[in-house]
């Protein structure tokens, strides 16, 4: 386990193992005053006289030794916690990067519950490991061992006795996780979903209110929180018997020592300060073991842990190549595209070409794969089949900052991070200054808003962008995607919130930023794409034909019944060449 953390730890490595010598040097001098006691009573039962000043001494090493058990320890536990923390934030920051870089499939079929519960809870119980388990751990392990060996230079028979509680608390521990194992999973993956309800009962709270459905998402939700509930209460219930034996058993080491110890006084094999510092020394076995075992039973929920972390961390990522943009021009390629989510394929061989400075419009049936080769032109996944080119040079063979740089997109979904509308609108181009990212609101439509706002564009977007209005927030993308000022812009649905009003100003803007750019452009309105220089008919995955509007109109039946059906009063036209 130790191993599979260690990686994160870097300079911090050293930290731990301060802690964990500190930790030994804290416990002997915890122990160390059992030693003092015993110099102080053992002359006492033999009826010799000691002094004053011999007393004294012994009860200012015991306040010395107290002294240096709390401050090594408090230093230890600084050392551990520095380590801890650090390596957390280590591990945070490598599971970020690597999310990054895996397609947003993997991300969305865990759910954002899961995601959550692995970045804080989970990798939070990686503390316990490197804070206390290691140092605390060894330090409580190392003093047992050095007392039974003690014990037996002392009296090697009490030190064989000293050994059986031991010997039976650890094996009340191992089949404690053993049965705790078993229950383990269970326990888990309920813990998960009770997360991701959780998560998806706070976001979906305003359709519940909507549709006066409290009562079947509650359902959903109660259901969760109870298996959960059992789970949990399964599983501790298989530990805790097991848990009773060693917690009874292992701090017994005194109480079997005493009548023992006592018969073989009586029978003239042992003195009675030898069994006084066999005694004092048991004392001090039983809760140090305790404790190590108390870290020793979090050990099967760790590796769990770590490992699903290691599993989410060693996703494959994105195929990604280490090349800059090197293509010859911006004309962007679809070379029999395969692609399914999951394993249902909804991209079924599509080709599409669409040359530099020219308009391709994508327009078909909800569900035909409009969005999915948008979202695959910005790499957000790995085709199963086929290329997509940029001026011949194939996506996957440049960096994703690479074509990140190329292309702008503006998605149908719509999120802004809980900063000011200037720091989100700052997204598409972090080194701009204020001026132009006012110039690219300004583009975008956004001032007439931002003039109702407390803060104008200093104002906060609110938790997912939620203080805005749909149009609003797609406003924002919009200028987002302005300043970015890409050689490619995507569009999808860029306008289907806005009121009409602000659709014609905004479709204005939209065909002033797009001048001699390559632009893929998603509309339900055909009036609004009608003008493109291509319009690309999808019908169930399939691009069944691509050609203009007059083309379409009268070449392809399919265009002609939505042509015919549209009934949109948007008026921007893209202007013809
Ligand atoms: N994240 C996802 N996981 C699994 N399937 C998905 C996902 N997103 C879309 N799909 C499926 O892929 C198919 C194409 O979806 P896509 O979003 O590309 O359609 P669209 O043409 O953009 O539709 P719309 O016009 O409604 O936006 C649909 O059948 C949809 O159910
Ligand atoms: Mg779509």
């Amino acid at each position: 386990m130790f191993k599979k953390v260690a990686p994160y730890m870097g300079e911090y490595k050293k930290y731990t193992v301060w802690a964990a010598i500190l930790m030994c040097i804290g416990i002997i001098a915890n122990v160390a005053p059992y030693f003092f006691l015993y110099q102080i009573i053992s002359p006492l039962t033999r009826g010799e006289h000691i002094d004053i000043k011999y007393i004294f001494i012994r009860v200012l090493l015991v306040a010395l030794c107290e002294m240096i058990f709390a401050f090594s320890y408090v230093q230890g536990l600084c050392f551990s916690h520095v380590s801890a923390y650090n390596t957390l934030k280590n591990i945070r920051i490598s599971l970020q990067r690597k999310l990054e870089k895996q397609p947003l499939g993997n991300i969305q079929n865990l759910g954002t519950g899961r995601i959550k519960k692995i970045f804080t809870d989970d990798i939070d119980m990686i503390e316990i490991l490197l804070a206390h388990a290691i140092p605390e751990g060894i330090a409580n392990i190392f003093i047992p061992v050095l007392i039974i060996i003690l014990m037996f230079i002392v009296d090697w028979r009490l030190g064989l006795l000293s050994l059986v509680p031991l010997f039976v608390g650890m094996l009340a521990m191992g089949m404690m996780m053993k049965a705790g194992m078993a229950k383990m999973n269970d326990y888990y993956e309920s813990a998960a979903r009770m997360n991701n309800t959780i998560v998806e009962y706070v976001n979906g709270m305003e359709v519940v209110k909507v549709f006066n459905k409290d009562g079947d998402s509650y359902k959903k939700f109660g259901e969760t929180v109870r298996a959960y509930r059992d789970f949990t209460i399964a599983w501790y219930k298989v530990c805790w018997p097991w848990m009773a034996v060693y917690s009874s058993v292992l701090p017994c080491l005194t109480l079997l020592i005493l009548p023992i110890g006592s018969s073989m006084i009586l029978s003239n094999a042992l003195t009675l300060d030898r069994l006084i510092l066999v005694m004092c020394m048991s004392f001090a076995v039983g809760p140090s073991v305790l404790k190590a075992l108390s870290f020793a039973g979090k050990f099967p929920q760790l590796n769990y842990k770590i490992d699903e972390l290691e599993k989410l961390m060693d996703n494959p990522p994105l195929k990604e190549g280490n090349s800059d943009f090197r293509g010859e021009n911006r004309d962007v390629v679809f070379e029999n595209i395969h692609f399914g989510y999951e394993d249902i394929e909804v991209i079924h061989g599509v080709n599409l070409t669409m040359k530099q400075g020219t308009t391709t419009a994508l327009v078909g049936e909800s569900g035909s794969g409009k969005s999915t080769l948008a979202k695959l032109l910005v790499h957000y996944y790995d085709l199963n089949e086929g290329k997509i080119k940029i001026g011949g040079q194939d996506i996957t063979d440049m960096t994703l900052e690479a074509l990140n740089n190329q292309v702008a997109f503006v998605s149908q979904e719509q999120f802004l991070f809980n900063t000011s509308l200037y720091e989100n609108i700052l997204i598409g181009k972090p080194d701009a200054t204020r001026e132009e990212v006012l110039k690219a609101a300004s583009r975008a439509q956004c001032d007439e808003f931002f003039g109702r706002l407390p803060e104008g564009i200093d104002t906060m977007a609110g938790d997912g962008g939620k203080q805005l209005s749909g149009g609003e927030r797609q406003r924002i993308s919009l200028a987002r995607a302005i300043l970015k000022d890409a050689p490619i812009i995507v569009l999808d649905e860029a306008t289907a919130f806005m009121d009409p009003e602000n659709e014609e100003k905004m479709n204005a803007a939209i065909d002033e930023i797009i001048k001699n750019k390559t632009v893929l452009v998603i509309a339900h309105r055909l009036s609004t794409v009608k003008n493109a220089d291509k319009i690309c008919v999808m019908k169930d995955g399939l691009c069944i034909a691509a050609d203009t509007h007059d083309n379409l109109l009268s070449a392809c039946e399919e265009y002609k019944k939505f042509w015919d059906a549209s009934v949109s009063a948007s008026t921007w036209k893209i202007k013809e060449a």
